[in-house]
């Protein structure tokens, strides 16, 4: 009786010893996996979900025509919604895309964009079309010589002759 209970004893201490010895293998084995994926998904954004330079210009590039033909309808709110979404993109493009040609984007918009955006802003608040029109010369300027700046002096924006789209109404609903 008392060998068996010590022998009991002994397979229960072995059980447990392999077991926590699992335990811990499994649990490195996991840790590994675990870091495995973490340096995937931090790899991720980069290689799966980054916005291209050129995509996020062709965002910037509508939105510029759609901007044009609200104003042009006299549609300020919908002007004004664009010029937000356009001060948008550009955030994104420096934030996904800090250099370009060796040139610090952030600082580039800045230098480029800014004076034509406050431009825009202060003729759409003052629903002014007149000033509208030198305004959105001087920020579309403001595209072309970023693109001087970064080598891409080819990509020459102007006023739009055609809508954009055909299935958006410029005119505001009344
Ligand atoms: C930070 C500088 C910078 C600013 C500001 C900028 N661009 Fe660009 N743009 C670039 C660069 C660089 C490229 C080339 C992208 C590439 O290599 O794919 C480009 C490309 C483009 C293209 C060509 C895309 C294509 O594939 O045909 C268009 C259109 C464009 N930009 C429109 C605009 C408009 C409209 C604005 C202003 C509202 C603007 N860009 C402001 C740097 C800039």
């Amino acid at each position: 009786m008392k060998s068996s209970l010590r022998r009991k004893l002994a397979y229960l201490v072995l059980g447990c010893l392999t077991l926590s010895a699992c335990e811990q293998q499994l649990s490195s084995e996991l840790q590994a996996k675990l870091s495995g994926y973490h340096a995937r998904l931090d790899h991720m954004p980069h290689s799966f979900y980054e916005p291209g330079m050129g995509d996020l210009m062709h965002g910037l590039q509508l939105r510029h025509a759609k901007l044009w033909y609200a104003a042009k309808a006299g549609n300020w709110a919908l002007a004004q919604f664009e010029l937000h979404e356009l001060r948008e993109n550009l955030d994104r493009v420096a934030r996904w895309h800090p250099e370009e040609e060796g040139l610090p984007v952030e600082p580039a918009i800045a230098a480029h964009m800014n004076p034509g955006a406050q431009a825009l802003e202060q003729s759409i608040d003052r629903k002014d079309g007149v000033t509208f029109q030198s305004a959105f010369d001087r920020f579309t300027h403001g595209c072309n010589s970023c693109h001087q700046a970064t080598r891409h002096g080819f990509i020459v924006i102007r006023r739009p002759s055609v809508e954009p789209v055909s299935n958006q109404q410029w005119e505001q609903m009344e």
